[in-house]
């Protein structure tokens, strides 16, 4: 049975700065925050906007496909959620007004949550194959103003409904893992900014990918050649361009330049996003298939999920016939395209603005509500939402 990823949703704040802009602020080359690290704008996310309100205008995207009969599982993951006990998937299943009659859940393992879900997922409708599962990947990536992880901010959430017979693609039963306790990268549950040992992580990102990858290629007998495109987890896009360039020299120089064509594709939506932690794999998935013209039915995909902490996994997937009907490139390009641009001094407030973890009861601030839900408030230390 072919199970799989049916339709996916993105949605990212409708505010975001010029990272050429604030490297002038912060006095570092341009050209370091663009090459060296690859990324060209930052979504900013206003107090309003959370995994929640993120997460539930992903999945109002792909509503018209859910069928209310046959959801069972309504999945969160994400490592920025919004309470210590109650799945934020609650909250969404509430704003978007899916069934009462599904499992609902958060899931976390830093970055890898969204593939953890999407694991769950397949491995659900496998055991129930006429259901639906629905996976959310949203998180708000925050290290901090002046830090050096800055640039590698960003926020967004991604929805992907899974099932049998997918209209998008065939996730295969071939997955390498790998999983060790290191110190790469970690959010203590005091705070809403991320700690990082940053260049080690970028080292242990490598390794666990050339680990998953060696083991994959053992256990399948696959190599490059059976590829048509590689995605990576992309925290910011050089990351995934290192990892497949550890790989490069196992191909001819034709399939090298083509697999570097097909990366270029899927950066796109990142480059212009940040890292969306836990949604970074399927943000790159989902620019790939929207604007890689060149992309066909039967072709297969290698994804690289990697989670600090950490666990990598590598696993393909091959698109169905009919795949690009199931697409809205130019509604997501039209919606990066609206976006607001914010000068570096007001993304410093709107940034300073959303300190839930300083503030028991806050109001958020109508002057960035934005998309179709929003955080109004947290009274009595309970988070008050509201469809716009
Ligand atoms: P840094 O110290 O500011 O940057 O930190 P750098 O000095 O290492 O420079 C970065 C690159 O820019 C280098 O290229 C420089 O050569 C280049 P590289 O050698 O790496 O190829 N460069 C220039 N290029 C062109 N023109 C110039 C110029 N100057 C320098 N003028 C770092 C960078 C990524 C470490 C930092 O931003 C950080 O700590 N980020 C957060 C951690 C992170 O993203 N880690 C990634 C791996 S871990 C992961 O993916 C998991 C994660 O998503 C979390 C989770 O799982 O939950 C983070």
């Amino acid at each position: 049975m072919d199970i799989g990823i049916d339709q996916m949703g993105l949605y990212s704040p409708d505010f975001y700065i010029d990272l050429r802009q604030l490297a002038e602020v912060r006095g570092d080359d341009p050209d370091k925050y663009t090459i060296g690290i690859g990324q060209d704008e930052q979504a900013v996310p206003p107090s309003s906007q959370d995994v929640v309100t993120m997460g539930a205008a992903a999945v109002q995207q792909i509503q018209a496909s859910i069928d209310a009969e046959r959801l069972g599982l309504i999945v969160l993951g994400t490592e920025s959620g919004v309470d210590a006990s109650k799945a934020g998937a609650l909250f969404i299943q509430k704003l978007t007004g899916l069934p009462q009659t599904a499992r609902v859940l958060e899931i976390k393992e830093a970055c890898y949550g969204g593939t953890a879900g999407l694991m769950m997922a397949r491995d659900y409708v496998a055991a129930h194959p006429t259901k639906q599962a629905l996976v959310i990947a949203a998180d708000i990536a925050r290290y901090g103003l002046n830090t050096a992880g800055e640039v590698t901010q960003g926020a967004g959430a991604v929805a992907m409904l899974v099932s049998a017979a997918p209209r998008l693609l065939v996730i295969n039963d071939d997955s390498a893992v790998h999983a060790e306790d290191i110190g790469d990268f970690w959010r203590p549950v005091y705070t809403n900014q991320a700690l990082a040992r940053g260049k080690y992580s970028t080292e242990q990102y490598l390794r666990f990918f050339q680990l998953a990858w060696a083991a994959y290629k053992k256990a399948t007998g696959l190599g490059l050649a059976d590829f048509k495109a590689l995605t990576f987890h992309l925290p910011y896009t050089k990351m995934g361009l290192k990892a497949l360039r550890q790989v490069l020299p196992e191909a001819d120089a034709a399939k090298q330049q083509d697999l570097l064509m097909h990366f270029d594709h899927s950066i796109q939506y990142s480059r212009r996003i940040g890292n969306l932690y836990t949604g970074s794999l399927y943000l790159g998935l989902l620019s790939l298939l929207e604007n890689d013209s060149s992309l066909a039915a039967g072709d297969r995909l290698g994804l690289f999920s990697y989670g600090s902490g950490a666990v990598g996994e590598f696993f393909s997937a091959v698109l169905v016939e009919g795949f690009e009907k199931q697409l809205h490139g130019a509604a997501h390009a039209g919606a990066l395209n609206a976006r607001r641009a914010l000068s570096i001094a007001e993304y410093e407030r709107v940034f300073q603005d959303a300190v839930p973890y300083a503030k028991a009861d806050y109001q958020t601030n109508p002057d960035y509500y934005a998309g179709p839900f929003v955080l109004t408030a947290v009274t009595g230390q309970e988070r008050q939402y509201q469809a716009r």
